[in-house]
C-alpha cells in the first residue's frame, strides 16, 4: 500500500466478496432485461419443469440462446435446474417479481434501463472530464421504456390512489375541470384520467415529439375527445388550469424554478398542483438506507442530472429530495403543501400544493 493507511484484512475480504456479488448481479441484470424483452419469463411462469427445447419452442426463440440464458439464470438461483431430465423451472415466487403479470412488482422490466444507460457511458465520461451533459436524442428507447415503467403504476394506482391524495380532487374531476400534465411523455397518465373523468378537459405537454405522437395515438385508439397533446416546453406553458400534474419531471428539467413559477401562474386560485417525484432526502446521509439508493444516483448520473446539464440547466438530479422540493415550491408561491405517499410505492412521494 502506498497510502500509509492500515488495512483491516477482514474488512478488505468482506468488501472484495461484495464486489464479486456486484459483478454477478450487474451481469444478471442484463439477462433479466433479456428475459423480459424476449418474453421468456412470461413464457416460463405457467410451464412445469421443461427442457430448453420446450421453452424455446413455447417462446418461439432460438434454442441455443435460450439454453445459454437458462444457464446464467440457473447459476444465479433465479431458475431451478434438474440435471436428471435437463429441465428448468421458474418458481412462482420468483415469477412474481419478473413477469408482465406482476405489474408494478416486475423488476425485470426496470432492468431494461441498464442497456439504455450503457449507450451513453462514453458521453457521460466526456461530461465528467469537460462538463456539459448528454442530449435527449442520445437515449433512443427512453420514451418507450419510461412509458412502460410508469404506465404499469398508473394503471393500478393513478385514479384510485394517487388522485385521491388531493382532498376533493376526484369530486372536482367528476364535476368537470381543466387539467394540464407537464412533461407528459407518452401521455398515458393523461389518457387514463381523461377516460376516468369524461366531464373534465385534459391537456398534456412535453418537449418530445415522439412522446407526444404516442400520446395522441393512444388517445385516438381510446376514442377520447376530452384530451389534447402539444409539444411545448414546460417553462413556457400558458393558459389557466384547475389542476396541474407533473409526474417524475421537475428534477429532469433544465429550468425547474422557472417551470414552477409558470405552474403557479397558470393555476387558478383554488387550483391544485400534484407533483409526483422521487422519495428521497436532500441530505445524502439520510439516503444511505434508501432501498433503491444506488439505483437513484446511477439514474441521476446517467440520465436525470445529465440531460438537464446537457441543456445548460440546473442539474437538480434524481435525488434532489424532499427538503429542496419543498423550498422550491415555496419559492414559486405555494403556501400550502402536503407530502403524501401511496402504500407500497417506495419510489415516489406526491406533493399536493396549493397557492
Ligand atoms: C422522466 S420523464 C416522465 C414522463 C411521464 N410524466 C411519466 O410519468 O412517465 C420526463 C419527461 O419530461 C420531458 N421534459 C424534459 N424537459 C422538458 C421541458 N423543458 N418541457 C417539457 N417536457 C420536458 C421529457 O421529454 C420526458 O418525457
Amino acid at each position: 500500500m502506498t497510502t500509509g493507511q492500515a488495512v483491516d484484512s477482514e474488512r478488505k475480504e468482506e468488501f472484495a466478496g461484495r464486489m464479486v456479488r456486484v459483478v454477478n448481479d450487474a451481469c444478471l441484470g442484463y439477462l433479466c432485461s433479456l428475459g423480459h424483452r424476449t418474453g421468456l419469463f412470461d413464457t416460463m411462469a405457467p410451464l412445469p419443469p421443461s427442457t430448453s427445447v420446450q421453452i424455446a419452442k413455447a417462446a418461439d426463440l432460438d434454442e441455443r440462446y435460450v439454453r445459454e440464458w437458462l444457464g446464467g439464470l440457473t447459476v444465479a438461483g433465479v431458475v431451478e435446474y434438474r440435471p436428471a431430465d435437463g429441465t428448468y423451472w421458474l418458481p412462482p415466487e420468483h415469477a412474481a417479481s419478473l413477469t408482465r403479470a406482476a405489474g408494478p412488482e416486475n423488476m425485470a422490466s426496470l432492468l431494461q434501463d441498464l442497456a439504455l444507460l450503457g449507450i451513453v457511458e462514453d458521453e457521460v465520461l466526456e461530461a465528467f472530464r469537460n462538463g456539459g451533459g448528454v442530449p435527449y436524442s442520445s437515449y433512443p428507447r427512453f420514451q418507450e421504456l419510461q412509458a412502460e415503467e410508469t404506465g404499469r403504476v398508473y394503471d393500478v394506482a393513478l385514479v384510485d390512489a394517487i388522485v385521491p391524495l388531493a382532498p376533493g380532487l376526484p369530486e372536482r374531476l367528476r364535476a368537470g375541470i381543466d387539467a394540464l400534465d407537464i412533461g407528459t411523455g407518452q401521455g398515458h397518465a393523461v389518457n387514463l384520467l381523461a377516460q376516468a373523468f369524461p366531464g373534465s378537459r385534459f391537456h398534456g405537454i412535453d418537449i418530445s415529439p415522439t412522446g407526444i405522437a404516442a400520446a395522441r395515438a393512444e388517445a385516438e385508439r381510446l376514442g377520447l375527445d376530452n384530451v389534447r397533446f402539444d409539444v411545448v416546453d414546460t417553462a413556457d406553458l400558458s393558459g389557466t388550469y384547475d389542476l396541474i400534474t407533473a409526474f417524475d419531471v421537475i428534477h429532469d428539467l433544465a429550468r425547474p424554478a422557472r417551470t414552477l413559477d409558470a405552474v403557479a401562474a397558470a393555476l387558478r386560485d383554488d387550483g391544485v398542483f400534484l407533483m409526483g417525484d422521487i422519495s428521497a432526502s436532500s441530505n445524502l446521509e439520510e439516503n444511505i438506507d434508501h432501498p433503491l439508493g444506488p439505483t437513484l444516483y446511477t439514474f441521476s448520473v446517467f440520465y436525470c442530472m445529465t440531460v438537464s446539464l446537457g441543456e445548460g440547466g440546473a442539474g437538480l438530479g434524481t435525488v434532489w429530495g424532499r427538503q429542496r422540493a419543498l423550498q422550491m415550491l415555496a419559492d414559486a408561491g405555494f403556501g400550502d403543501i402536503d407530502v403524501e405517499q401511496v402504500e407500497g410505492d417506495i419510489l415516489n412521494v406526491y406533493y399536493v400544493a396549493r397557492k
